[in-house]
């Protein structure tokens, strides 16, 4: 059974959106088996996000994550990483399914509501990132 990371984002708690966006993780048969609230340091964001540092957009995309608290959760399911990825939607909220998160929540390509993993190494990485092994209880 595989497992994703997800990031409910700075937009998204600050307008008080968790339980809806846990809803569609539920209804979509994704397992919340890990969660906590944080608020990182655009440092911890920036390591979270080195991949996308040569981007135009890093710098603002740090301050952003760090800018007010996220959720961070771990889903599992039959193919959790891309079935997160279905629920979630297209990164562009304008570019996003009807019913998807990014499509009923995004505020702009930027402030998207949500991250999740896009492939089961990154998952891993993610994962490790911010919850230890006695934090994940399946
Ligand atoms: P994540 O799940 O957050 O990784 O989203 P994604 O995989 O759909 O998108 P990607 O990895 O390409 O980009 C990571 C994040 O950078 C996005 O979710 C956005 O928050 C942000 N981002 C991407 N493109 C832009 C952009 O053109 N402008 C701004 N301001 N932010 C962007
Ligand atoms: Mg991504």
């Amino acid at each position: 059974i595989e497992r994703t990371l997800s990031i409910i984002k700075p937009d998204a708690t600050k307008r008080n959106l968790t339980g809806k966006i846990n809803a569609k993780f539920e209804d979509a048969g994704l397992r919340i088996v890990a969660q906590k609230r944080i608020h990182l340091t655009p440092a911890q964001a920036g390591v979270f996000y080195e991949v996308h540092k040569e981007r135009p957009f890093y710098g603002e995309l740090c301050e952003f994550m760090a800018s007010e608290p996220v959720v961070v959760q771990v889903l599992e399911g039959e193919g959790a990483i891309a079935k997160n990825r279905e629920v979630m939607g297209a990164t562009n909220p304008a570019d996003a399914a009807p019913g998807t998160i990014r499509a009923e929540f995004a505020e702009s390509v930027g402030e998207n509501s949500v991250h999740g993993s896009d492939a089961p190494e990154t998952a891993a990485v993610e994962i490790a990132y911010f919850f230890s092994g006695l934090e994940l209880v399946g």
